[in-house]
C-alpha cells in the first residue's frame, strides 16, 4: 500500500498495512529491519533498490515515511530521531530575518529552541495565546513565515482552533505547522483543517512503549518547503536510526485501539476529578466545563488521553500528592502504555510559566478503576 491519500482507507487499516508489504525475496509477512548503513551498486555504477546510503534513504525509514504520510494524508513525511529534530528542522527551513508566530503554553524545549538556539541563528519569534484568533492576528508581521500551533497544549490542554490560525496565516502568505504529538491522527487531523504542516513526536503516542526516541514532519504539499526540512534529515544529518523506524512502525499498527482506550480513560478520570474538594481546576477537552470544549467536539473525535489539573494550596500540595501514587509512575513525557504523573513547573526550568500546584498526567492502558483507586488514596 502506498502513501497516496485515500479516504476510503479507514485508519485502522492504514495503521497496519500503510509502508508495508510482503517480502518479495524471503516471503516473510513480517517486516524486518534493514540495519545495513550502505547498499551495493551494480556493475553499471546504478542503485537498483534505489538506497544508497543510510542518511540519504534506508528502507525501514522509507517504509515508516510512507505509513505517517498516509496516516496524516499527507504527500510526504520524513522522520527524525527525535520531536525536537523534527521542529528545529520546521524552524530552520526558513531564513534568518524570518518571524515564527507560536504559542505562549507550548512544550517547553519549542520554547527554549526559538529562545536559545534561533533567536541567535536570527530567527525572530512572538509568543501568544493561540487560543485568542485576534491575538494570533496582531502578532503576525510582513516577515511571519510561519505560525506554529500546538493543540491540545502542553500542559495546560488550550486548544487552538486550527481551521481559522491556518487561514489568518495563510492571509498573511505564512505556513500553518501544527504539533499533533498529543491528539495523534486517530483524533486529529490537522492537514484536513488547512494546516501546511503536522509535526510529530514521536516518542510519544506513536512510539506508544516508551522505548524509543523519534519525531516526523508530514507535509500536505511536497514542495520546494519540505524539500528543506527533509534536507534537516539527510543533509544536516539528523537521521532516525532504521532499528527505531521499524520498532515505531511495528507500535503505530496498534495506535488508533491504544489511543482510544487511553482516551477514554482518561475522560473518566478527568469527570473523577473534577469537583473534588482538594482538586482546583481540571484541564481536559473532554469536560463540558473546557473553556475550548465545543472546539474540541468540532476538531478532535475526543478530549485525549492527556489532562492536568492543578491541587488547591500550591507546590508543596502538588508534589505530596505526586509523592503519594502507587500506580502512576512518578516521570517526564508521554503517551506510552503505563500512566505517568508529572508536577511539570519544576521539570520546565526558569522559564516555566506553568503554575507550580499543577500535576500532568499521561493516561495508560490500565484499567480506569485501578488508576481512579490510585488517585483517590493520593488525594484522600
Ligand atoms: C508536544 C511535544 N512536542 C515536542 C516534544 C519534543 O519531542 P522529543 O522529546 O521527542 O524531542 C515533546 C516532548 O515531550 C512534546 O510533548
Amino acid at each position: 500500500m502506498n502513501s497516496a491519500p485515500d479516504e476510503a482507507v479507514k485508519l485502522e487499516t492504514l495503521a497496519v498495512h500503510a509502508g508495508r508489504g510482503i517480502d518479495a525475496a524471503s516471503g516473510a509477512v513480517a517486516p524486518s529491519p534493514v540495519l545495513s548503513s550502505t547498499f551495493a551498486r551494480a556493475a553499471d555504477g546504478s542503485y537498483p533498490q534505489g538506497h544508497i546510503y543510510s542518511r540519504a534513504s534506508n528502507p525501514s525509514r522509507a517504509a515508516l515515511e510512507r505509513c505517517l504520510a498516509a496516516l496524516e494524508q499527507g504527500a510526504a513525511a520524513t522522520a527524525f530521531p527525535s520531536g525536537s529534530a523534527a521542529s528545529m528542522a520546521v524552524f530552520q527551513a526558513l531564513d534568518p530575518g524570518d518571524h515564527v508566530v507560536a504559542p505562549g503554553d507550548m512544550y517547553h524545549g519549542t520554547g527554549t529552541q526559538l529562545r536559545e538556539l534561533l533567536q541567535r541563528w536570527g530567527l525572530q519569534h512572538s509568543c501568544v495565546d493561540m487560543s485568542d484568533l485576534d491575538a494570533v492576528r496582531a502578532a503576525l508581521r510582513p516577515n511571519t513565515r510561519l505560525v506554529w500551533v500546538e493543540t491540545p497544549s502542553n500542559p495546560l490542554l488550550k486548544l487552538s482552533d486550527i481551521a481559522a490560525v491556518a487561514e489568518l496565516a495563510h492571509g498573511s502568505a505564512a505556513l500553518c505547522a501544527v504539533d499533533n504529538t498529543f491528539a495523534t491522527p486517530v483524533l486529529q487531523r490537522p492537514l484536513q483543517l488547512g494546516a501546511d504542516l503536522v509535526m510529530h513526536s514521536t516518542t510519544k503516542y506513536l512510539g506508544g512503549h516508551s522505548d524509543l526516541l523519534g519525531g516526523a514532519v508530514v507535509a500536505r504539499q511536497d514542495d520546494a518547503f519540505f524539500a528543506r526540512v527533509r534536507d534537516f534529515q539527510t543533509k544536516a544529518g539528523a537521521a532516525p536510526a532504521p532499528f527505531d523506524c521499524w520498532l515505531l512502525q511495528r507500535s503505530i499498527a496498534t495506535l488508533p485501539y491504544r489511543v482510544r482506550a487511553q482516551a477514554a480513560t482518561a475522560q473518566t478520570i478527568a469527570e473523577f476529578l473534577f469537583g473534588l474538594p482538594r482538586v482546583a481546576a481540571v484541564h481536559y477537552p473532554g469536560l463540558d466545563t473546557h473553556p475550548n470544549h465545543a472546539l474540541a467536539r468540532r476538531q478532535m473525535r475526543s478530549g485525549g488521553a492527556m489532562l492536568s489539573f492543578q491541587l488547591r494550596g500550591g507546590r508543596d500540595e502538588a508534589l505530596a500528592v505526586a509523592a503519594k501514587v502507587r500506580l502512576f509512575t512518578r516521570a517526564t513525557s508521554l503517551g506510552g502504555v503505563e500512566s505517568l504523573i508529572e508536577h511539570r513547573s519544576s521539570v520546565e526550568g526558569p522559564h516555566s510559566t506553568t503554575p507550580d500546584n499543577l500535576l500532568r498526567v499521561s493516561v495508560g492502558l490500565e484499567h480506569v478503576d485501578d488508576l481512579i483507586a490510585d488517585l483517590r488514596q493520593a488525594l484522600d
